[in-house]
């Protein structure tokens, strides 16, 4: 009965959810709630309770092996909340005894779910810091579309879209330090053999046979044609310019082009204080887990559950996570690509966010966890992407959309997923897929996450909230499936990875992924940490 719930909740007691529903619907005798209050788990689960109540002769004791789940594949590694946290000790962990892949495609992970049914006391002397600490998180809405989407994929949408881009990023190009003047471009022949600094945006750009970068460029007032040649000394920065780049461009206007002799792109300024946390608190980053998914490392998954828990060494670090946020990708979805259903564990999507949402409810009590979506969540594909509804992800955690901006502690963060990484790497030179970090700094520099429009899908709403008006402290994407870490600037710019083992197709694209790679930021010392939760030590 529900008086049952709220007993046990008095007594300091967790319930996992379906043990929660479980006993709110059934008459539980006092001896049964006397024993289920003296347990030593931190959170009661389903078994626990029908154990309980098998005691007292109500029910039948549960199966050995639990099978909440029925037989589908796809649950074959799931456990409910007590029995993760409170079940292993390191040396009985699938890691410890497994010396091959923890993907599910491993067919022997049955013998080894039987030893970690094992109930074991976690470590009474973990004392984590995090604990001490209520959590300070602060979701900028204005960055975020969450209930806030207003497009309906007019013409006027798409002017209004580009419009608020431009003038946002030009206002910050107009803030830099400059003595040339910036003029408007249809003022552009009054100055002729003037040294001026036009705000463009490129509507196109080519190589000329002589080498030479020639563009057409705009801004709200007119057009003209710019030529930046390969003899000014600047001109590698003309490398990188993208078709839809905003940029002050410095340089003449002669007879038939504009020549410019530098570029300045938006970006952050130079100089910004390093910031610290008195408090002794951490951070944990996490993105790609792909639930669903055939190749979701769930054994490793939880390996990174224990250890929050203080039960896989570097209890230190451990008790100090007071925050993890998972930048997108939570769930594998569902027709995200052709022929997705041969590579899924769980091919209904409600049953795959149930599935997610069972391994947040392992998480400590303590630890606050933001989630965002990626590509393959069930949320609209186009960006900016709102939070996953309600229906899908029903556990305790805070929902942003992706982008969004959240202050955790004293720290902007921007989290975004990451999906138009791949078209700043196809069109960027020099960039790559190994280095994820040097793509999350060009769309720093352009302060636009998804600057070459059409590669990516954007949703044309009026506010353009791929723009990146502030500053932020530390920029957290995913999606590429490789970690990444780089400090520009005064900012942190990390990838963290994935939880899914590398695809066929990553297999077929010479992509190495890094899987079950956790960075850690110590807010007070501004130390990154990445802890290796696949096999062997931390
Ligand atoms: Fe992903
Ligand atoms: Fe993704």
């Amino acid at each position: 009965m529900q008086s049952d719930v709220l007993a046990l909740r008095g007594a300091q007691k967790r319930l996992a959810l379906d043990a929660e529903s479980f006993l709110a619907s059934q008459a539980v005798d006092a001896s049964a709630l006397s024993a289920l209050m003296k347990s030593h788990s931190f959170i009661l689960t389903l078994d626990e309770v029908r154990s309980a109540l098998a005691e007292s002769s109500k029910l039948p004791p549960p199966d050995p092996i639990h099978k909440e789940h029925g037989s589908g594949a796809h649950t074959d590694g799931l456990m409910s909340k007590g029995e993760a946290h409170g079940s292993m000790s390191a040396s009985q962990s699938p890691q410890a005894s497994s010396s091959n892949s923890d993907s599910p495609l491993h067919e022997k992970a049955e013998p080894e779910r039987k030893s970690i049914e094992t109930i074991v006391s976690r470590s009474p002397t973990y004392k984590p810091l995090a604990k001490e600490y209520a959590p300070r998180i602060k979701i900028r809405e204005h960055t975020d579309v969450s209930g806030q989407s207003r497009c309906v994929g007019t013409v006027d949408d798409f002017v209004a879209y580009f419009r608020d881009r431009f003038e946002r990023e030009s206002m910050i190009l107009r803030q830099h330090q400059t003595n040339l003047s910036t003029i408007r471009v249809d003022q552009i022949s009054q100055h002729t053999g003037e040294e001026v600094r036009p705000v463009v945006m490129v509507s196109d750009r080519r190589i000329t046979h002589n080498g030479n970068l020639f563009m057409e460029v705009e801004d709200e007032y007119g057009q003209m044609k710019a030529i930046f040649t390969s003899k000014e000394r600047n001109f590698p920065k003309a490398r990188g310019i993208l078709k839809d780049d905003v940029i002050a461009i410095d340089g003449r206007m002669g007879p038939n082009f504009f020549s410019i002799k530098d570029i300045t792109y938006p970006d952050i300024p130079l100089l910004r204080p390093t910031k610290t946390l008195e408090e002794d608190l951490a951070i944990a980053y996490l993105s790609d887990i792909h639930v669903g998914s055939k190749l979701f490392l769930e054994k490793s998954f939880r390996r990174f559950v224990r250890w929050l828990w203080g039960e896989e060494g570097r209890e230190e670090l451990a008790g100090k996570v007071k925050y993890v946020v998972i930048a997108g990708d939570v769930c594998d979805g569902i027709g995200v690509y052709p022929a997705q259903e041969k590579e899924l564990s769980i091919k209904d999507i409600y049953e795959q966010y149930a599935a997610f949402d069972k391994l947040m409810e392992l998480m400590p009590d303590w630890v606050e966890v933001i989630v965002s979506p990626g590509n393959h969540d069930g949320v609209r594909r186009g960006e900016p992407q709102p939070i996953i509804p309600m229906e899908l992800v029903r556990s305790d955690v805070k929902k942003i959309g992706s982008p969004a901006m959240v202050d955790i502690e004293e720290f902007r963060h921007l989290v975004y997923h990451g999906s138009s990484l791949d078209s700043v790497i196809a069109n960027v030179p020099g960039l790559n897929y190994q280095h994820p970090e040097n793509a999350m700094k060009e769309v720093l520099v352009r302060r636009h996450l998804s600057p070459v429009y059409g590669e990516n899908p954007i949703v044309p709403e009026r506010r353009d909230y791929m723009m990146i008006d502030e500053e932020p402290d530390i920029v957290h994407m995913g999606h590429l499936h490789k970690n990444g870490l780089l400090k520009y600037r005064g900012t942190w710019l990390v990838n963290s990875g994935t939880f899914q083992d590398r695809t066929d197709f990553q297999v077929r694209m010479g992509h190495v992924p890094t899987p079950g790679i956790v960075p850690v930021l110590e807010l007070k010392s501004q130390q990154f940490y990445h802890l290796k939760f696949m096999e062997g030590g931390l």
